[in-house]
């Protein structure tokens, strides 16, 4: 199946009409492993944090509820038309490609499913490294979406088919736009050679039945799509066949695997 070569941009749009379904649907299923990650001593009170890509602000809204009246967190993103600023909590418009940090010597920087899709991901990692205070600590959550989709149960074969089929054009048509599916699994290393220490990385993956929040993931990602999967060759009924099989309770398949790792800035 062949996909139209387009330029290098984040493939998803925070204006479109699935974004706040898409947006949601992350936020339910990623915010309790993040609000981990960033328990103490990553996130305390009276911190200076920056989230980046914040998307609908939830992490960034955890971040200023738990740092406080003395702690400022800043929430960027390319768009940020989902995010509303607080007495601590202060919203700006930045394209972490091309934009200068937006301050230096935090205390954690956060960035969920973002640098995975951006071509300057590597770079970008080193300024945000440089944008910490010593001690400050970088997290980086990524989907890798090197590993297949494992279809756990299904009504059909044919189904099975048409969701990998879907799924699989779905993660070319971002991969063409510049993301890099494995990107996750080089955190670690780029965190090291970037001179952070006490590193860390956790996996998590769990089942998704049709009709629950996290399957709803592919379905708003293909409506978000849908001209480039039409484009690529899939037909308006092989997407209608695959959205409603994301709603059948007979479906059920792995999601993503989550990949979660934090490193920090040495003191000296
Ligand atoms: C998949 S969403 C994830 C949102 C949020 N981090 C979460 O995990 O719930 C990716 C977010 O990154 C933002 N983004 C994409 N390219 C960006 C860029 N160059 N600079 C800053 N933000 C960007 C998008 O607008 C979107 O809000």
């Amino acid at each position: 199946m062949s996909i139209a070569r387009v330029k290098s941009e984040y493939s998803f749009s925070n204006r479109s009409p699935e974004a706040d379904a898409q947006l949601g649907t992350l936020e339910s299923f990623l915010d309790p492993i993040t609000a981990d990650r960033l328990a103490e001593p990553v996130l305390t009170p009276g911190a200076r944090c920056w989230e980046l890509g914040a998307g609908g602000g939830s992490v960034a809204r955890l971040m200023a509820r738990t740092v406080g009246p003395a702690g400022r967190v800043i929430a960027t993103d390319i768009d940020p038309s989902h995010l509303a600023p607080a007495a601590n909590l202060a919203v700006r418009r930045h394209d972490v490609r091309n934009d200068p940090p937006v301050g230096e010597s935090f205390d954690l920087i956060h960035a969920r499913l973002v640098l995975l899709h951006l071509p300057e991901r590597q770079r970008v990692l080193r300024e945000l490294t440089r944008a910490l205070a010593p001690g400050g600590w970088l997290v980086v959550e990524e989907f890798d979406c090197t590993v297949p989709l494992r279809v756990l149960t299904a009504p059909t074969d044919a189904a099975a088919k048409l969701f990998q089929q879907v799924t699989e054009t779905m993660l070319g048509i971002l991969q063409e736009r510049g993301a890099d599916l494995g990107w996750a699994q080089n955190v670690h290393t780029e965190m090291a050679q970037a001179g952070l220490t006490d590193i860390d990385t956790i996996t998590y993956s769990e089942s998704w039945a049709g009709g629950e929040s996290g399957v709803s993931l592919h379905e708003v990602n293909s409506r978000q799509l849908e001209p480039q999967l039409i484009a690529a060759g899939l037909s308006r009924g092989q997407l209608d066949d695959f959205r409603k099989l994301t709603r059948d309770p007979e479906f059920s398949c792995l999601s993503y695997q989550f990949v979660s790792t934090r490193g920090r800035r040495p003191f000296a």
